[in-house]
């Protein structure tokens, strides 16, 4: 299995670009799913899961060609099946995103429950899809270890979401554009890529009205048309960026082509602890700073401070004097890593699955390890970078799933990572 292998507290300097967002690219191709003309996607990232959700297309029937880097064409060729691959389902929970287009545009579906990061407690669920599909009209069967939907026509309906998430959210703005009547979702997330993805269909001629709100309106239409999709900078990249350069603590470093106005919980934080920011419109720039101060966070829905940004600034307090309690409110496993820290030196009680409190600064040193899941592997890193010694760091398929080209991005800034196959 491919590893990295880190030789920490190399000094880090200068520039480092950010690709577009993960979060926002796997949704646009679902989402191309509702329009028989061609998307053209632009800031694509290269990633793991990119990589899925395109295999994922092909195998329902569409054609998608990449044009240069970062551009992709999609359009649809022939409906093949409306049945999601399980190999593929098992291994990006993103999967999900694919059911209501396809339900939506062939009045059935049938799905395994989608794999992915194993951060909540057991399976992440899928209820909010499933409940918020039968009131739009779908009859669910469950056999054989798949989940059946099937509508001839799907109804607008109001939704109140049990629970904010994000993926429910698109999952029904995207569900409910080609619906009869319109579609009121209540207590829906508000994250950027949500604004996104909404702004994109619109283009096409959706009617969605309050997207970055937590009420929004979707009045069904008949078709929609194909389009060109601007992927936004990846805000998790930008802020786990920053963390590292103010970890590492030794050299300016700019963070260029992002979205700074999208992490203001971060910015809010880094005054508390005193870490040196410049903001601009699409860069950051990270100066050294003299001493960072522990400071709690509690994990929010957007636009408080990202979960998956907890991992990262945990590893940042490892850096900082005092205590400080990191209260992970979205997920019940995602604290878990931390054992690896400890292993390596940091100070971390684990309160209970929800709370751990850390206590800095301490000096880490290099171990092997394992990456448990996206976000922490890319913590581990950081974490790798600034300790003593030399770290290895397995099962990475984990950290490429979300992080382009990361061990050549890294280099430019002066770390010493390289990539064991
Ligand atoms: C999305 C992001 C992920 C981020 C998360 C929270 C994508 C592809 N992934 O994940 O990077 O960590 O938002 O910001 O965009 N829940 C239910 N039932 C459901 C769905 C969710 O109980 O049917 C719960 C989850 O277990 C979790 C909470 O709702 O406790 C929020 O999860 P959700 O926002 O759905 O996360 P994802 O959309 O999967």
């Amino acid at each position: 299995m491919p590893k990295f292998i880190i030789n920490g507290r190399r000094p880090l300097k200068g520039e480092i670009n950010v690709s577009g967002s993960k979060n926002a690219a796997l949704k646009i191709f679902p989402a191309a799913i509702l329009t028989r003309e061609k998307i053209r996607v632009l800031n694509t990232p290269e990633i793991e899961d990119i990589s899925r959700a395109q295999e994922m297309l092909l195998a329902l029937g569409h054609e998608v060609k990449k044009i240069k880097p970062g551009v992709v064409d999609i359009k649809f060729n022939a409906q093949k099946c409306v049945a999601l691959p399980a190999e593929l389902v098992n291994k990006f929970r993103a999967s999900i995103m694919f059911v209501g287009p396809i339900l939506a545009t062939c009045g059935e579906v049938r799905f395994p429950h989608p794999g992915g990061c194993v951060i909540g407690a057991g399976t992440r669920p899928i209820d909010l899809f499933l409940d918020s599909f039968q009131k739009m009209g779908a009859k669910l069967e469950i056999k054989d270890g798949h989940y059946c939907l099937k509508a001839k026509k799907l109804k607008g309906v109001e939704i109140f979401f049990s629970k904010v998430s994000v993926t429910a959210t698109e999952s029904l703005i995207m569900t409910s554009c080609l619906a009869e009547g319109e579609t009121v979702l209540k207590n829906s997330a508000m994250e950027p890529e949500i604004s996104a993805l909404a702004d994109f269909l619109n283009s096409c001629g959706a009617k969605i009205e309050g997207a970055g709100t937590p009420t929004i309106k979707i009045k069904g239409v008949k078709k929609l048309s194909g389009g060109e999709y601007k992927i936004i900078p990846d805000r998790i990249e930008t802020g786990t960026f920053a963390m590292l350069a103010a970890a590492s603590n030794n050299g300016n470093i700019l963070i260029k082509n992002c979205e700074p106005k999208h992490l203001e919980a971060l910015w809010v934080l880094f005054d508390k602890i005193g870490v040196n920011v410049i903001l601009s419109k699409d860069s950051v720039s990270i100066k050294p700073a003299k001493k960072l101060s522990a400071c709690e966070v509690t994990t929010h829905e957007y636009p408080g401070f990202a979960t998956d940004l907890q991992s990262a600034y945990t590893v940042l307090m490892t850096q900082a004097y005092g205590l400080s309690l990191i209260h992970e409110t979205i997920y019940d496993r995602r604290l878990l890593f931390t054992d690896m820290l400890t292993q390596m030196g940091a100070n971390i009680i684990m309160a209970d699955p929800h709370r751990a409190i850390v206590n800095g600064p301490s000096k880490l040193h290099g171990r092997k390890l394992v990456s448990p899941d996206l976000r922490a592997g890319m913590a581990l890193i950081i974490a790798a970078l600034i300790a003593q010694g030399k770290t290895e760091i397995d099962n990475i398929y984990q950290i490429d799933r979300g992080y382009e080209k990361l061990e050549e991005r890294l280099k430019k800034l002066g770390a010493d990572i390289a990539r064991q196959n």
